[in-house]
């Protein structure tokens, strides 16, 4: 693997790939099902991003579990590395579905594309509990591996309480059949929530069994925007004011409070709470096509996207009516509207969704995924403004309603000078504040060496053990996750 920043040296324990492994896997798959073409395979070698480069010379697209089990059993004898991919949608470096419509729970296998289950469950009258702008392309095998988090998590939690089983083939073909579709299983140790999150490195997910809520008639999006530090100073009162810190936390009080009170006000069908600077606003409204800005009058600090979902269409508008007017009145929002149809929700959320999308146009992603305590939450990224000063754009967004920044920094090309200001300065900060350095992304490549930044040793000892105990011979996604020196 290599990537602008880092360059992993090869493990000489793994073998190198002959023809006969090839011809053993066309015994197994077919032709089409054993790809070399060089394009093709590039096309995999590369993230989302265009940031980090494998050197993959083979793509297997196995069909079955049976199929995925050979592959495993064989490459673990030969120990040949083995890196499983999904979409391919990740950002750290075949679907038959079947559905149980009293219990809302679906089964299906893990190279199912998300947008697609939702499409298939939507039509039976019940939603994915997971969301997020990957949709078209990432693989529900992706993100139980993965831990996606997503644009509903507030609403509907981790996938570790979604999903309530999981078919998973071992480094050495071990078909391990934990597809069970209880809602209540206390059977000894719950050894899917292993796999969950794990990022391929214990094991390929081959099927999944996924609890799906109700699709409710009535989804309201609002779009808002909050103050700058000047219209705050009027709602705290003016002797408070001195500092450019203490604006700041004055600023933050006041996004907190607006999250409280969505809490407290929208409750039950509080269903999203994301936000936005306005410098994400800005590059959305540069890159994306066809999206405008909803609150273009005045150029705010802070835009929050709020969306609720129930079951009553006049009352859940007339709540959420109620909480935006309390809101303005409080001072807690600037400004703000309310979609009064598809078309306005949509561009809502495409702003929201396509912040990553308008990121990667600039040139070069430094991106950070954290959890802070919400207080903290926006100080890093006003920290990280200033040691960047005029060498890149730094943006904050995410999942406030989770406690779940983003933190982009921008630059037209990726350089040391930019790293060596980010880095470690970015993981010792999140550190401090008892932090993770990888909320919903996942470690991957990137962040498998910084892990000791948000797991103590002996926590991260454990991990390797269980790794060795289920995949002796270290085939399974090299180099991702753990550090070197723990395996
Ligand atoms: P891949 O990228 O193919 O793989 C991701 C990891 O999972 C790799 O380590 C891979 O080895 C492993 N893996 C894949 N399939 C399997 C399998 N069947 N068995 C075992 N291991 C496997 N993430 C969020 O959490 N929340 C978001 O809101 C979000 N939004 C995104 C928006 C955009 C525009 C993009 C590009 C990405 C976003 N992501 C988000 C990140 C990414 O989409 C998720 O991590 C997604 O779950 C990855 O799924 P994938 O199928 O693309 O997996
Ligand atoms: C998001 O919330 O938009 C995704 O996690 C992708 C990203 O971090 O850019
Ligand atoms: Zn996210």
């Amino acid at each position: 693997f290599s990537c602008a920043a880092a360059h992993v040296q090869r493990n000489p324990a793994y073998s190198v790939l002959n023809s006969d492994d090839v011809s053993y896997f066309k015994s197994i798959l077919g032709e089409s099902g054993v790809v070399q073409d060089e394009d093709r395979v590039a096309v995999s070698n590369v993230d989302w991003m265009g940031k980090y480069k494998g050197s993959s010379q083979l793509l297997l697209l196995p069909k079955s579990t049976a199929e995925v089990s050979k592959i495993l059993s064989y490459c673990n004898s030969r120990r040949l590395a083995v890196v499983p991919q999904g979409g391919n949608t990740g950002l750290v470096g075949g679907s038959v579905p079947v559905y149980d419509e009293v219990n809302g729970i679906l089964t299906c296998e893990a190279g199912c594309v998300l947008e697609n289950l939702s499409s298939f469950v939507e039509n039976k009258g019940f939603i994915m509990p997971l969301d997020l702008g990957a949709k078209g392309s990432c693989h529900i095998g992706g993100n139980i591996s993965t831990n996606a988090g997503g644009l509903r998590f507030i609403r509907y939690g981790s996938l570790h309480g979604s999903v309530l089983g999981l078919e998973v083939v071992l480094s050495d073909g071990t078909v391990l059949d934990m597809l069970t579709t209880l809602r209540k299983d206390n059977t000894g140790y719950d050894l899917k929530h292993l796999f969950i999150g794990s990022e391929g490195s214990l094991g390929i997910v081959t099927k999944v069994a996924i609890l799906t809520p109700a699709k409710l008639p009535s989804t309201n999006v609002a779009f808002l925007s909050c103050n700058d530090y000047i219209s705050c100073q009027v709602w705290i009162g003016g002797s408070f004011l001195g500092s450019v810190a203490l604006y700041l936390h004055v600023y933050v009080i006041l996004k907190i409070k607006l999250l409280l009170a969505a809490r407290r006000c929208l409750g039950e069908i509080l269903s999203a709470f994301e936000f936005m600077d306005r410098h994400c606003i800005n590059l959305a409204m540069k890159y994306l096509e066809g999206v405008h800005n909803p609150l273009p009058a005045s150029p705010y600090n802070f835009y929050v996207l709020i969306e609720t979902t129930g079951s009553d269409e006049s009352y859940d508008k007339a709540k959420l009516e109620a909480f935006l007017l309390r809101s303005m009145e409080d001072g807690l929002v600037a400004d703000g509207v309310i979609a009064q149809d598809i078309s306005q929700a949509s561009n809502f959320w495409r702003i929201r969704e396509g912040i990553s999308e308008a990121s990667v146009k600039v040139g070069a992603v430094y991106k950070y995924d954290l959890s802070i305590p919400v207080e903290k939450l926006y100080d890093i990224v006003e920290e990280m403004r200033n040691r960047v000063g005029d060498m890149g754009q730094v943006l904050g967004y995410g999942h406030l309603g989770d406690g779940n920044l983003h933190l982009n920094i921008l630059s037209t090309k990726y350089s040391d000078k930019m790293l060596a200001q980010i880095e470690p300065f970015v993981y010792e900060w999140t550190s401090k504040q008892r932090g993770s350095i990888s909320a919903e992304h996942g470690l991957g490549l990137m962040k498998a060496e910084k892990i000791h930044y948000s797991k103590s040793s002996e926590a991260v000892q454990l991990m390797a053990s269980i790794k060795k105990l289920l995949d002796p011979n270290s085939i399974l996604n090299p180099y991702k996750v753990l550090p070197q020196s723990v395996l």
